[in-house]
């Protein structure tokens, strides 16, 4: 027995080491703090635990570089409907339709960018009938991603079916008007 121990000293010590290097390899905190996307395995735990951690991935923070995911009917929501109402229908002399408007579902995009954009006030005729009230341009609180997803939805819902719109016809709006406030729409070409 003496003489055994110290002969196996030196193998013990590099059995110690091996499984040191071993638990260095692996992740503090196991399956939870494994890169996204990377496969979960869990031998003992239960159905319940995966599907926790699979929980935990999905709402895990996105990094800086990843662009955030756009709502349009959220946006549509928060920026629009207050006038235009969720019906998309507006209000009889106060707040014209985007409902089958040919400022929405029109070729000229370009148009309802700058509307969107800059905002509108003055008189104006929308389907046959006469509003003459203001709106606000949303350009300083909505990006380019963001109006134009708004812009796809409202020529896309209700009763329209018009093609989506691109960012970049929101950023060649800004080019081309800069900074200045709402406009007439005697300035962007009135509809018949
Ligand atoms: C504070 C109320 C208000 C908000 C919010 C608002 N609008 Fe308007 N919008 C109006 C008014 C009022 C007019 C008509 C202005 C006029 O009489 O010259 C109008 C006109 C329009 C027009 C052209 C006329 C028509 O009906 O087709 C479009 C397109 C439009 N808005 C889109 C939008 C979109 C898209 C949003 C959200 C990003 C929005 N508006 C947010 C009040 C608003």
């Amino acid at each position: 027995m003496k003489t055994t121990v110290p002969k196996l000293l030196p193998l013990l010590v590099l059995l110690s080491i091996a499984v040191a290097c071993e638990r260095e390899r692996r992740p503090v905190g196991g399956a939870a703090s494994a890169p996204l996307g990377a496969p979960v395995y869990a031998s003992t735990a239960s159905v319940t635990a995966i599907q926790n951690v699979s929980h935990v991935l999905e709402i895990a923070p996105r990094s800086a570089d990843e662009p955030a995911v756009i709502d349009p009917a959220a946006l549509y929501t928060q920026n629009c409907s207050a006038c235009h109402q969720a019906t998309g229908q507006g209000i009889a002399a106060v707040f014209p339709p985007l409902d089958k408007s040919p400022y929405v579902i029109g070729d000229n995009v370009e148009r309802m960018a700058s509307i969107m954009i800059y905002g509108l006030v003055g008189p104006m005729k929308v389907l046959g009938n006469q509003y003459s009230s203001a709106m606000v341009g949303l350009g300083a609180t909505l990006n380019d991603e963001q109006l134009a997803a708004i812009a796809t939805y409202i020529r896309s819902n209700w009763s329209n079916e018009a093609s989506p719109v691109a960012a970049e016809v929101f950023a060649a709006a800004r080019e081309k008007w800069g900074t200045r406030g709402p406009f007439n729409i005697q300035e962007l070409g009135e509809e018949g």
